[in-house]
């Protein structure tokens, strides 16, 4: 691990944490950062041996507060849609093979909402903020932002988030279903340890085709969603995991998943 490194590779045993290294300035997404980001969530999604991914942000104050903002005032329109045309962590995030959960200890404001909303499910320790600040800098969220929140959590909660550009709770955030579960400051890293160590028990063949299939929700019309669900199930439903996952149940023991 290297302490000077923009984005932080943690492993424990199958369970790889990404954290956001750039606490000095909240851990805001420049370039740079995104370019390490997606860099060292590669190296995690081909380490066969990493099942399940964590991401988070270094310190206690922020999980990532937005993009950084300092990039926006040299440059050109052009270059802002080349930076947003550019291979990003949200993509990656959204196309991941293995499930990818966020840790949410600070501050989760516009592109780390938006971070944060392109990861599975979200933990979040009590004294996070989230927010789609954007509308006060004069433009609106750019990285799906406007797409992920209502799907996330209705339009009436996401309107009032981006219109108004003020932060929500921890406990607000939960109430609206943009997080799965709040706990105090100090149990975050063990509470999402604890939770990804669980999930990465499982098949790799199942939670891959779980999360596609799932994510296929929000994507499409109720009837070709169900066919979605029929592909990957049949996926499954070939792989060795299956086989051991039914013969494990029959015989009263515990499964051992190869991803195969
Ligand atoms: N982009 C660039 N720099 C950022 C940043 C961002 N999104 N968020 C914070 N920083 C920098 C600050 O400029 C400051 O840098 P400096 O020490 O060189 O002056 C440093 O991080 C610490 O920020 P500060 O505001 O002093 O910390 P705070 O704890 O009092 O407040 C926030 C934290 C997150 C509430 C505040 O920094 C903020 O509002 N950030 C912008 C959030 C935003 O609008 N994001 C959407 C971008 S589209």
């Amino acid at each position: 691990m290297s302490e000077t490194a923009l984005v932080l590779t943690e492993r424990d045993g199958a369970v790889a944490t990404l954290t956001i290294n750039r606490p000095d300035k909240r851990n805001a997404l420049s370039t740079a950062v995104r370019q390490a980001f997606l860099a060292a969530f590669r190296a995690v999604v081909d380490d066969e041996a990493v099942r399940v991914i964590v991401v988070t942000g270094a310190g206690e104050k922020a999980f990532v507060a937005g993009a950084d903002i300092a990039e926006f005032e040299t440059r050109t329109p052009v270059e802002q849609y080349r930076a947003m045309r550019a291979p990003s962590p949200l993509e990656a995030l959204e196309r991941s093979p293995k499930p990818v959960i966020a840790a949410i200890n600070g501050y989760c404001l516009g592109g780390g909402l938006e971070l944060a909303m392109a990861c599975d499910f979200r933990i979040a320790a009590a004294h996070a903020l989230f927010g789609q600040p954007e509308i006060n800098l004069g433009i609106i969220p750019g990285g799906g932002g406007t797409q992920r929140l209502p799907r996330l959590v209705g339009l009436g909660h996401a309107m009032r988030m981006i219109l108004s550009g003020e932060p929500i709770d921890a406990a607000e955030a939960l109430r609206i279903g943009l997080v799965q579960e709040v706990v105090p400051p100090d149990a975050l890293r063990a509470r999402v340890r604890e939770v990804a160590a669980r999930i990465a028990q499982k098949s790799p063949v199942a939670l891959a085709a779980a999360r596609e299939a799932t994510r296929a929700a929000l994507q499409t019309p109720l009837a070709e969603g169900l066919r979605v669900e029929t592909g990957l199930y049949l996926l499954a439903f070939a792989s060795a995991d299956k086989a051991e996952g039914v013969r494990a149940f029959l015989e009263k023991r515990t499964a051992q998943f190869t991803g195969r």
